[in-house]
């Protein structure tokens, strides 16, 4: 019992040195003596060896005990000098200007919006306007004013995001916008209507479940088949170069009369490879979808086609920022990668 007296005094003495050591060096210095190889609870410990059994057993948790207090009021108190000490530096030192600033990084804009912004540029010098629409829209917006009636098996093609218990969805294309502004405004229309669109879709490298389109609409009278290639062959040079050529193959799509798929010579070989892996070989890639306003359409909008006339179109912005950036995974667009973004 009298070595636990003793242990008892030994803590106290300690304390009271805690208590009165005021900086890091001194407090170093009683973490050495109290727990250091020759230190005072190693020195307790050898004497633990020669007490009798009961003794060793119940002056061993003692000393245990007062280790482990002594032990955390050590790291609190330096925890607190340590604090007391940055406090000081921080109000006595004064500033040192000379010290080089931190590096700080600019943003870059997304290759998609580069796109975006070019696409809607080049439309903007020939008198299109921009204008937007919702990304959940009706089904009779995003279908049937677009001559899409319901069974029509244009709408499996279409891998639809239905809003439950609502006749709403996530529009598929920006081909509702054309909807929405013919019913607002009579000819003369030019708009490009850019935006996201949704598709149930696996995702691969080139198919994502929410990628981007600019819709285009021209309506007025007298409009033909022949503005509709300058347009197109106009925007394709524009945004490939002069030395592109444009091809138009007939196609279908329900809202146009007739339809026509867009191709261009091939950015990457020239036209000139065989093995060429953008083109296959072809010479062509494929660009956008367009066609003259379905007589359809017209009169799902009350405009009269007798009397009008017009051109759409649709573009997929993450094809063309692959084509212009000789990106194969459009995956990429949307990870977020900094080493990805900042080469744009
Ligand atoms: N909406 C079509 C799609 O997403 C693209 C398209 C094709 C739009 C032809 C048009 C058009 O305006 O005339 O697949």
């Amino acid at each position: 019992m009298e070595k636990i007296y003793r242990l008892n005094d030994l803590e106290k003495k300690i304390i009271e040195t805690l208590e009165k050591t005021n900086d890091l060096t001194a407090l170093e210095e009683l973490r050495k003596e109290t727990f250091g190889k020759k230190g005072i609870f190693n020195q307790a410990l050898e004497d633990l060896k020669n007490l009798a059994p009961l003794e060793k057993q119940q002056f061993g948790k003692a000393l245990n005990l007062t280790k482990e207090k002594i032990d955390l009021l050590i790291k609190e108190k330096t925890l607190k000098l340590e604090e007391t000490k940055l406090e000081q530096t921080l109000t006595q030192k004064k500033p040192d200007w000379t010290l080089p600033s931190l590096p700080f990084y600019l943003g870059k804009t997304h290759p998609l919006t580069l796109v975006l912004d070019e696409v809607l540029k080049i439309f903007s010098e020939i008198g299109f306007s921009s204008v937007h629409g919702p990304e959940i829209e009706t089904d009779e917006n995003n279908f049937g004013a677009l001559n899409i009636p319901e069974e029509h098996p244009a709408r499996d093609m279409h891998d639809t995001f239905y809003i439950a218990g609502e006749n709403l969805l996530l529009r598929t294309h920006t081909s509702p916008v054309q909807i929405r502004v013919m019913k607002k405004q009579s000819p003369p229309i030019r708009i490009v209507a850019p935006g996201r669109v949704f598709r149930h879709e696996a995702i691969d490298a080139t198919h994502s479940a929410v990628f981007h389109q600019v819709e285009g609409l021209a309506v007025d009278e007298n409009i033909s088949f022949a503005d509709l290639k300058g347009t197109l062959e106009f925007f394709n040079k524009k945004l490939f170069g002069k030395e592109i050529k444009s091809r138009f193959r007939p196609s279908y799509f329900p809202f146009v009369e007739p339809g026509a798929e867009i191709d261009i010579s091939c950015t990457i070989c020239k036209s000139q490879k065989s093995n060429c892996p953008v083109c296959k070989g072809t010479g062509w890639i494929e660009m956008l979808g367009a066609g003259m306003v379905h007589p359809n359409v017209f009169k799902a909008v009350n405009i009269d086609p007798n009397q009008y006339t017009g051109f759409a179109f649709g573009i997929g912005i993450e094809r063309i920022a692959m084509l212009k950036y000789g990106i194969s995974d459009m995956r990429l667009f949307y990870e977020n990668h900094i080493a990805f973004l900042s080469q744009f």
